[in-house]
């Protein structure tokens, strides 16, 4: 592979781990980021740029003289971000805002799955509230109730209670429900370059705000990987049943996949199920990942972007494994507190095998302060799940800030079991 100058777009912990790589990639000679964050300006150099704007994203790849742009969150890979910096001749890893759909609507997605035979959730895609009830009765308790489009981690209730169910659909245009999957979550992700995917090792995101997995969704409150306890099939697995055919559907449609499918499965007595797809990397799920990833990232990503994935060899992973635990600011995730001075960042940084990722930090002054929900992630790398999350923790006990939360339960015990005691 030729020398690769590279342009990540966005500005959370899924960034900067994935400039982090790239940065640490030797066919990689620059990396770009925009807008970044602290932390990923000392890996990446930072520009300005509205993320959500595709003609300010290839105006500034232009300029850059970039080869390869990797656009990270959903929001711009929906509103097509990654069309404009395709136009202008640019490679770029992450879908086209048509792919993007596959998680942009979650009934378009639903549509996908059932054309390709995806293992998935039975579901009914419904507008009214008569609908709405009769897909509940046929379902059954527990209640699975999807807002159809794009809610920021916000759009799903899952509950006992049917008035719930009914309550949350009555606020959504359109909504999908589901049947109820039973069995841990993990997460697959698969690089794709339209008809060839590779699969990175499983990972699991611990979900709920509170210890025991009490208390509301989050976008993710800490990681990790190797699953020793999970089938060790289960990427191949998820290859087979679940990305190539979706990837043939996408190509018979006119809209080839490229860029990251992250299929969140539900391990069930019957096999993996999909939950849900999402078109890029899972944050903080990849960042173990990225830790123990073995294979050049800048490489894979590139090779990806033209439709040569088959060209590069298949990542293989390092035998150790890596935890990562969020910091979040006060109020998360009903609400964020900014400008809380954070403390022992540099300290926790130092430590070996020991990464600092920002997800939502910002500069006053001297200060590193506060600047979003999930704050930073302190991620450790072991020889094995136990050792790296020992690490992690003793790293995170240098960091404060007022009305820091953290989970202090994160890869104690495999998610299913740790989790369970809510629903599962
Ligand atoms: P999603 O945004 O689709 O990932 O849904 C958010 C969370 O709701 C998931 O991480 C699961 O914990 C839960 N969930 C979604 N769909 C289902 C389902 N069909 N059965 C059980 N839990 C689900
Ligand atoms: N960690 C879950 C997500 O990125 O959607």
């Amino acid at each position: 592979m030729n020398a690769v100058k590279t342009l990540v777009i966005g500005t959370g912990g899924r960034e900067h781990a994935l400039a982090l790589a790239l940065s640490q990639d030797p066919s990689v000679t620059e990396v770009h980021a925009a807008p970044g964050n602290p932390g990923i300006a000392a890996v990446a150099t930072l520009h300005e740029v509205d993320p959500m704007s595709g003609s300010s994203v290839a105006d500034l790849a232009v300029a850059l003289g970039v080869d390869l742009v990797v656009v990270g969150p959903e929001a711009p890979l929906v509103a097509g971000v990654a069309d404009a910096v395709r136009d202008q001749g640019i490679a770029v890893f992450g879908p086209s805002g048509a792919a993007a759909r596959l998680e942009g609507s979650k009934a378009f997605s639903k549509g996908v799955m059932e054309a390709a035979g995806v293992p998935t959730a039975g579901s009914r895609t419904c507008t009214t509230p008569d609908e709405v009830a009769a897909a509940l009765d046929e379902f059954g308790a527990p209640y699975v109730v999807k807002d159809d489009a794009l809610a920021a981690g916000k759009g799903v209730v899952v509950t006992r209670d049917r008035d719930e169910a009914l309550a949350h659909a009555a606020g959504c245009d359109r909504v999908v429900v589901e049947e109820f999957l039973d069995g841990p979550e993990v997460s697959v992700f698969a690089i794709c370059d339209g008809t060839t995917a590779y699969a990175l090792q499983p990972a699991q995101d611990f979900k709920r705000i509170f210890d025991g997995g009490r208390g509301p969704n989050t976008g993710g409150m800490g990681s990790y990987t190797p699953l020793a306890w999970a089938q060790p099939d289960l990427a191949a697995v998820t290859l087979e049943q679940v990305v190539r055919p979706t990837l043939a559907e996408m190509g018979d449609r006119g809209t080839p996949f490229v860029g990251c499918l992250y299929v969140g499965l539900a391990l069930t007595d019957k096999g993996p199920r999909v939950i849900e797809f999402n078109v890029r990397f899972g944050d903080p799920d990849i960042q173990p990942v990225l830790a123990v990833l073995d294979s050049p990232l800048g490489e894979l990503l590139a090779a990806a972007a033209v439709g040569r994935l088959s060209h590069v060899p298949a990542p293989v992973f390092r035998d150790e494994a890596a935890v990562t635990v969020v910091l979040a600011s006060a109020g998360y995730p009903e609400s964020s507190s900014k400008g809380d001075v954070i403390t022992g960042a540099d300290l926790a940084e130092q430590r070996d095998g020991v990464d600092v990722i920002h997800a939502g930090t910002a500069l006053a002054g001297d200060d590193l302060v506060t600047a979003g929900g999930r704050v930073l992630a302190v991620r450790a790398v072991g020889a094995d799940v136990a050792t790296a999350r020992a690490t992690a923790y003793a790293a995170a006990d240098l960091v404060t800030f007022p009305g820091m939360q953290r989970r202090s339960d994160i890869a104690a015990e495999p998610l299913g079991v740790v989790e369970g005691a809510s629903l599962r």
